[in-house]
């Protein structure tokens, strides 16, 4: 049987490196159908950035996973076009670099919808059509494993992101469904773009590889994550050895 994915928030960063790893791994029949929220020029560059005859597996969905309606609307597209869902892999997550005190209610609720609530909904809209044997993977965080984070909210997030893929594997218990998490520490996304050099040194001091990780890394990670049926109820570590120093 050919082999579906979704897959929220693909087209940058360690979303895009996932695509490309199961889109280079991708036989005929096989689709990938790619979520993504504002940026459609990125998502067009990223089809032509496939190869010809790889385009055709390529699904592109805009639709903002911080808004409940956007997400359910994303969930009958995927429902009316498609019969089944193999992989299913919740990579969106926000933050902000606020400092606590001034967090408003808005900015803590929007993180928060958009980190653990959409991404527990949309598994919820996307159950039914779940394929024996199917796997879904949750993006979590290292800062929501040990409170080195100034972003509090995310790691709040993060956590919880990583507690709902353990608790989520009773529930897809009779239906063969494998759940998972990735923790990522530091990766090389745009979300390093503004780190200070002196930061950047002081964490590379703290991870025992002593470089941030490329998303190509965390991706080999997914992907063999996705592909083992025996993976269950685990969370999978890609941080460099973080923390050792
Ligand atoms: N980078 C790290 O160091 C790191 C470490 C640990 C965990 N993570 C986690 O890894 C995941 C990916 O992070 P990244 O660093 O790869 O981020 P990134 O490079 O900023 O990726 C952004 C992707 O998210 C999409 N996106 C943003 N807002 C969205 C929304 N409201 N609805 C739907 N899609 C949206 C973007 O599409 P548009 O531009 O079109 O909106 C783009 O496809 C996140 O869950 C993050 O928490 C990252």
């Amino acid at each position: 049987m050919s082999n579906i994915t979704v897959l929220t928030s693909g087209t940058s960063g360690i979303g895009r490196a996932i695509a490309e790893k199961i889109i280079s791994e991708a036989s005929e029949g096989d689709k990938l159908i790619i979520n993504y929220g504002h940026n459609d020029k990125a998502a067009e560059e990223m089809k032509e950035s496939f190869p010809e005859n790889k385009r055709s597996m390529v699904d592109f969905i805009k639709a903002d996973m911080s808004d409940y309606d956007e997400m359910l609307k994303l969930a009958e597209k995927i429902k009316k076009k498609y019969d089944h869902v193999d992989w299913l892999v919740l990579n969106t997550g926000i933050s902000t670099y606020l400092p606590f005190d001034e967090y408003t209610y808005e900015l803590w609720d929007k993180i928060m919808r958009t980190n653990v609530n959409i991404p527990a909904f949309l598994v919820k809209e996307l159950k039914p059509m779940m394929a024996e044997n199917g796997n879904i993977l949750f993006m979590g965080s290292h800062a929501g494993q040990a409170p080195y984070s100034s972003s509090i909210v995310y790691g709040v997030s993060k956590a919880a992101v990583m507690f709902m893929a353990r608790d989520l594997v009773k529930v897809f218990d009779e239906q063969k469904v494998s759940v998972n998490a990735i923790a990522p520490g530091f990766i090389e996304t745009r979300w390093q773009d503004n780190r200070s050099d002196e930061s950047r040194d002081r964490i590379n001091r703290k991870i025992a590889a002593h470089r941030f990780g490329t998303p190509e890394e965390v991706a080999e990670l997914c992907y063999t994550v996705l592909s083992n049926d025996y993976l269950n109820g685990s969370i999978y570590d890609v941080h460099g050895g973080y923390d050792y120093f």
